[in-house]
This record gives structure tokens, C-alpha cells and sequence, in this order.
């Protein structure tokens, strides 16, 4: 296995966090799902956890809600302490505020972090079950194909819907979920942009590189790498952390 990173520049991370977990709101659910307790600790911290175990990631961006900076930072200063990379400064960890839309979010993370790093992934802080052994093999993806993702092959078949009627199936055998991270060098990260059409919504990074005739690997990783998206998804998200950690290890 090529040693991702190694020879230069290093990478650097995108915490998406910025979002207002709109579906997630419940009677029981309030506040923004990306900070909720879970297995007692902010639910962000599994993310920060296990980008900072890998020493090719230098720079990770925390992209905050706009009118909650102040407290995200704080709870990022807080982990910090417990993290020896970051309290030692081997990590550079920085705070931004993001936008209306995760695109908008992740555009604001990726400018802030400029040239710092020749390698940028992208992370829904909302995923906190990431492995670091699958951030690995997706960093040796990045670094030998200029873009990739994390995702596993489809089970459910995926249809074109029109009006509530099933207007056409996908070859299932081609299709995958994806997830993140999704990365790129820092090089086609610039170039999607520079080509972005203003106004065009693009749902995740893949779309964005696509869009500019940019390729990515799909990788395949862990099907519990799940999105905390509806209520209920936190409890399947505490099932997987429980039983990581009745095996011993988080990693
Ligand atoms: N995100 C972001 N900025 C936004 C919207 C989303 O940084 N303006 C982040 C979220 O915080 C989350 C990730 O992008 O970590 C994935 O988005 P999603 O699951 O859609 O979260 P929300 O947008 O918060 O939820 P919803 O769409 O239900 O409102
Ligand atoms: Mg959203």
C-alpha cells in the first residue's frame, strides 16, 4: 500500500458542520444534530477523533454554524485538550463559518484552506461513525487517482421516480451509495470550482467533480458509516459504537 501522503503536501479536512438538521427535529430531538450527546460526548467528536489519529491530515476546518461559532469553537478547544496532536499544534485545527447550503459550507472550508495541503477531504460532521482504517485507503485513492470516495456497492435498487410512478431502474450491479469522505487534490478542488455554474446545486463533492470532467474513485468502506439524518438514525449510531467498543479498540 502506497503510503498516502507521504512524499508532500499532506491533507487537509473538511468538517461540514454548518448544517441545521431540519430532518432530524423532533419532539424529542432539538438543538443541531451534528453537536448532540452520544455515547457521552458531542457527536462531532468521533469525526475530529478520527481524522486527528492519522498523521497525514494536518489542517482540519471546522465549518460552524454562523450565529453559533462561538460555542462550536469552544467545544472544539475543548477536545482539543484530550487530543495530543492538536494540543501539541502537529494539528492545525481552524474554525469557519458556513453557509446557506452544505455546497455553500464546503466551498467556505476549502477556500480557508487554501494551498495548505495538496490533498482536501471532505466530511459530514454528521457521519461519526468513520473508521480511520477507511479514511486510509481513501487517501491512497486521492493520491492515485486525484479524486475519490468513500460509498458500497447498492442493495436496494435505485429508481427515477415521475409523479409517484417508477419511470426507470438503474442497472443495480453499477450502482452505489455513497457517503464520505470524498476528496480530491487541492488542484481539482480549485479547478470544480473555478467551473461551478453560479446557482447550480450540487449535492456532494462527486457531483461537483463530475460536473467539471473530473473522475473519482469509488472506494469501498463500511456500510455503518452512516449519515445521522432522521430521528432513530442516533439510535443505530449508538448500536455501532457500542458493539466497535464491546470489540475492543476504535479503530
Ligand atoms: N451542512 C453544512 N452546512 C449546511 C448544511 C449542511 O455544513 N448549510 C453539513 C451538516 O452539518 C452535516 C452535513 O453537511 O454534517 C450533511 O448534511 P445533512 O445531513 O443534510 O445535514 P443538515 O443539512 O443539517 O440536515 P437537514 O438537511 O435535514 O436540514
Ligand atoms: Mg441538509
Amino acid at each position: 500500500m502506497t503510503e498516502a501522503g507521504a512524499s508532500s503536501g499532506g491533507f487537509a479536512v473538511v468538517l461540514a458542520a454548518a448544517g441545521s438538521g431540519t430532518r432530524f427535529e423532533s419532539g424529542e430531538n432539538s438543538g443541531r444534530k451534528q453537536f448532540m450527546e452520544l455515547g457521552g460526548r458531542p457527536l462531532i467528536t468521533y469525526s475530529l477523533d478520527a481524522f486527528a489519529s492519522i498523521s497525514e491530515v494536518r489542517v482540519v476546518c471546522v465549518v460552524a454554524p454562523a450565529e453559533e461559532l462561538e460555542a462550536v469553537g469552544e467545544l472544539v478547544r475543548s477536545w482539543s485538550k484530550g487530543c495530543p496532536r492538536a494540543a501539541g499544534e502537529d494539528l492545525d485545527l481552524s474554525l469557519v463559518p458556513g453557509g446557506q447550503s452544505r455546497q455553500e459550507s464546503v466551498r467556505l472550508g476549502v477556500e480557508a484552506i487554501g494551498e495548505t495541503c495538496e490533498w482536501i477531504l471532505v466530511h459530514d460532521a454528521a457521519r461519526p461513525l468513520i473508521e480511520p482504517g477507511d479514511v486510509r485507503r481513501l487517501m491512497v485513492a486521492v493520491s492515485e487517482h486525484g479524486a475519490a470516495a468513500l460509498g458500497y456497492p447498492a442493495t436496494d435498487s435505485v429508481k427515477r421516480e415521475e409523479a409517484g410512478m417508477s419511470e426507470q431502474g438503474l442497472d443495480r450491479s453499477r450502482t452505489w451509495s455513497v457517503q464520505t469522505p470524498q476528496g480530491a487534490t487541492a488542484e481539482n478542488f480549485r479547478e470544480a470550482y473555478s467551473l461551478a455554474v453560479e446557482g447550480e446545486e450540487y449535492t456532494d463533492e462527486l457531483a461537483l467533480l463530475e460536473a467539471a470532467g473530473i473522475p473519482a474513485r469509488l472506494v469501498e468502506g463500511s456500510r455503518e458509516n452512516i449519515k445521522v439524518t432522521l430521528p432513530g438514525d442516533e439510535e443505530l449510531a449508538r448500536f455501532f459504537l457500542a458493539r466497535r467498543d464491546g470489540a475492543g479498540g476504535d479503530d
